[in-house]
């Protein structure tokens, strides 16, 4: 059980790992598209999508992991102090924002010209998430 609960825990934080480095190189490839030759910008657009694809497996494996680790390290949700609500509320916010990008970059795929502006708010909004989701899971456990 000791080793499962540790294999559950490494497995939860490469994919901390994972979600942030899709949240943090997405904004830099998206810079780089915008002052990118017109003919080569299309060209970073399934760039940016695969990075987006990234971090929405990345979410899946910690909402995944992170229930493993509440069965098997906790024994279940009882216990668990405030910072894990919080935690919990900003993880349901991570996966309704990453739910309208899937909306959002069907839109800006079709030439939608407000759903490509909108995209780069939407990736500073993950970001933002992602960053206050460890510092409540700092909080929560130690
Ligand atoms: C974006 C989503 C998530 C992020 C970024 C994240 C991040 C983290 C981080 C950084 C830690 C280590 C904290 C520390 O040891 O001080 C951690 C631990 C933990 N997380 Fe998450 N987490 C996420 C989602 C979840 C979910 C959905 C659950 C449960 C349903 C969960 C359950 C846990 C548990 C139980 C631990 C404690 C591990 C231990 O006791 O060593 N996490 N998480």
């Amino acid at each position: 059980m000791e080793l499962t609960v540790k294999l559950i825990l490494w497995l939860h934080l490469v994919s901390v790992a994972l979600a942030g480095s899709a949240a943090f190189a997405l904004p830099v490839v998206r810079r780089m598209a915008v002052s990118a030759d017109p003919a080569l910008k299309p060209a970073y657009m399934p760039i940016m999508n695969k990075l987006a694809a990234l971090g929405r497996m990345a979410l899946v494996l910690l909402i995944l992991s992170g229930l493993g680790l509440i069965w098997t390290k906790y024994g279940g949700f009882k216990g668990l102090n405030g910072w894990f609500h919080v935690k919990m509320t900003l993880v349901t916010l991570l996966a309704a924002l990453a739910i309208f990008n899937i909306y959002n970059t069907r839109w800006a795929m079709a030439g939608d010209e407000a759903a490509v502006a909108r995209r780069s708010m939407l990736s500073k909004i993950g970001t933002s998430l992602i960053m206050a989701t460890i510092l409540a899971a700092v909080f929560t456990f130690n």
